[in-house]
């Protein structure tokens, strides 16, 4: 299926890694210039360095804190004068934080907060007017199956990736006028940067990588029982972030195996 991606431009933050990485290469092999940012330079240098053996100059990485609006001013100039406008945001970079109610203190919530709001409005309200401009211009917002299925262990996470979800609708309606269309995904278990560090940390060290991800699956109750491939997520992201998906916008897409128990 032609997603009408090629000459497309794209900038996908959070990037270098996992369900960002994987969106980074479908929308290159479908014909669009990436960019792609992270914090980590030797990361983001190590997942570019593939990438831009094939695609060249169509792959643009920047170090770049989302949280830090002069780092996305400055990455704004990068993408513009590399490519002249952008069509495509994908709201991407970030990690949960495990953490129940009697654990979280305040600087922890505001952390939070600002990870989670900030990653969206930072990168959106920078390249809005560049959107704006497109004739296909689109958001997609990588969220999370919490923001309607809270989980104690995770309860900032999920509290304000309810404020996310809400966000996105919120931002759906104001810029429709302009043809800006604003989508989310939400994810349950993607096999991604995020597990392997609980892998790493987990406490049965005899453990097996495969058999640590099917314990997982199962006391998780995933229907489809087994976590979800990054390919598997990105495949969502392109789809909404595509001209295929023209008609599509405030709607939220989930990519959880079954996991979720809402109607
Ligand atoms: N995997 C899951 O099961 C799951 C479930 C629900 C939601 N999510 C969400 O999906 C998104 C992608 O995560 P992933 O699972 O693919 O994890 P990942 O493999 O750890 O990738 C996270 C990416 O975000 C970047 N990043 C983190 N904080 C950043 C910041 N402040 N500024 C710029 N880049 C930043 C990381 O690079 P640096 O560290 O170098 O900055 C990395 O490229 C995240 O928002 C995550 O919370 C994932």
């Amino acid at each position: 299926m032609d997603l009408g991606l090629a000459g497309k431009q794209a900038l996908v933050t959070g990037g270098s890694s996992g369900i960002g990485l994987a969106t980074v290469r479908l929308l290159l092999e479908d014909g669009a210039q990436v960019a792609l940012c992270g914090r980590d330079a030797d990361r983001l240098d190590a997942a570019a360095a593939p990438l831009q053996a094939r695609f060249g100059e169509a792959l643009l990485p920047i170090v770049c804190d989302v949280r830090d609006e002069a780092a996305v001013a400055a990455m704004r100039e990068r993408v513009l004068d590399a490519f002249g406008g952008l069509d495509i945001l994908v709201n991407n970079a970030g990690q949960g934080r495990v953490s129940t109610f009697a654990d979280t203190d305040d600087e922890a919530w505001r952390d939070e907060f600002d990870l989670k709001f900030f990653s969206v409005i930072r990168p959106t309200r920078a390249f809005l007017p560049a959107l704006q401009e497109s004739d296909a211009g689109s958001i997609v917002v990588v969220n999370s199956l919490l923001a309607r299925q809270p989980e104690p262990h995770m309860v900032c996470t999920a509290a304000l990736r309810a404020g996310v979800q809400n966000l996105v609708k919120s931002l759906s309606i104001e810029f429709a006028p302009d043809r800006v269309r604003v989508n989310a995904i939400l994810l349950g278990l993607v096999d991604s940067g995020q597990w392997q560090r609980r892998f790493e940390a987990r406490a049965d060290r005899a453990q097996t990588r495969d058999e640590w991800r099917a314990a997982l699956a199962s006391d998780k109750n995933i229907p489809l029982g087994r976590l979800g491939a990054p390919e598997e997520a990105a495949s969502a992201v392109v789809y909404l972030a595509s001209p295929t998906a023209a008609y599509i916008t405030g709607a939220s897409l989930e990519v959880s195996g079954g996991i979720s128990r809402f109607a």
